[in-house]
């Protein structure tokens, strides 16, 4: 069964009739695959996932693509639908609030911001972003108020800044991050790709390509990190990159040394679109 609301009201009272468990999937729509592996594997774990649909302003910078950003909802509940018919005794409730007053009520005030993890990479590009991240999860947390809720690694310092939201806050749930879902060719699948020219699109394998060869490096006995760490200098010499750095998997400190996972993050810029993509390492 699946369940669409527009309002916050009915969702609250939705939410209140839920007998069961509760899974969590929040995203900003236009749907695709990796979005459906995060709601697959929310359906696995509880018989009732909650899917917001929500284009969130506060999490977008005055001159980035709010505006733009594809609304798709038709077809994002087309393949929700999909979805469903593969968990028949599943119930999906879809949130897609139909104006920001829904979720944010006028005189709203509360912001979260998680210091620290949120000051780096895509932090410092996009200055306020990740305080309208951590506000609109929290927000929506506090509405669906989930056992589980789940989030795409792509966007890997979002998922460490949600998580140390969960629990400086003590919030009574389990965060868990999803694998990056690629194309064929290896590009991470991302709402944002279909700003992309036919030529950009092949440029964008830069991107994946690049990170699997620093990986390379790193891989097996040799472990190779001043290598590793040459490739990246040159790498950067390429201004299309926005950063590319090899950091803690768990702080984003640059003491690789700290837990054993080494992240390796990336942005890579073509025109206005950034890109961004990550793969994690157990150093040995
Ligand atoms: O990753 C996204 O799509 C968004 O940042 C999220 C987590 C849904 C918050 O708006």
């Amino acid at each position: 069964m699946v369940i669409v609301h527009t309002s916050t009201a009915e969702v609250i009272r939705e939410r209140s009739g839920e007998k069961s468990t509760v899974g969590f999937v929040p995203t900003m729509g236009n749907l695709h695959q990796g979005h459906l592996s995060l709601l697959r594997e929310a359906l696995k774990h509880d018989p009732v996932v909650y899917f917001s649909i929500f284009v969130n302003p506060k999490q977008f910078g005055p001159s980035e693509d709010f505006n733009k950003y594809p609304r798709t909802l038709e077809d994002d509940l087309s393949l929700i639908r999909t979805v469903e018919k593969e968990f028949p005794s599943s119930k999906i409730v879809v949130y897609a609030p139909a104006s920001p007053e829904e979720v944010y009520p006028p005189g709203y005030n509360q912001r979260v911001d998680v210091t620290g993890l949120s000051e780096r990479l895509e932090g410092a590009n996009r200055p306020g972003h990740f305080e309208g991240v951590a506000t609109v999860v929290y927000r929506l947390f506090e509405i669906v108020k989930p056992r589980e809720a789940f989030f795409g690694l792509k966007d890997y310092q979002q998922y460490l800044v949600i998580r140390q939201m969960a629990l400086d806050l003590s919030l009574p749930l389990k965060v868990t991050g999803m694998p990056i879902i690629r194309d064929h060719d290896g590009l991470a699948l991302s709402s944002r790709n279909q700003y992309l020219n036919a030529e950009e699109r092949v440029e964008a394998l830069t991107l994946s390509r690049t990170l699997k060869k620093v990986k390379e490096a790193l891989d097996g006995k040799k472990m190779n990190l001043p290598l590793a760490q040459k490739i990246i200098q040159e790498t950067l010499k390429d201004p299309r990159w926005n950063y590319l750095e090899l950091l803690d998997g768990h702080s984003l400190s640059r003491d690789l040394s700290e837990s054993g996972l080494v992240s390796l993050l990336g942005v890579f810029q073509l025109r206005t679109t950034r890109l961004l993509d990550n793969i994690q390492m157990e150093l040995k």
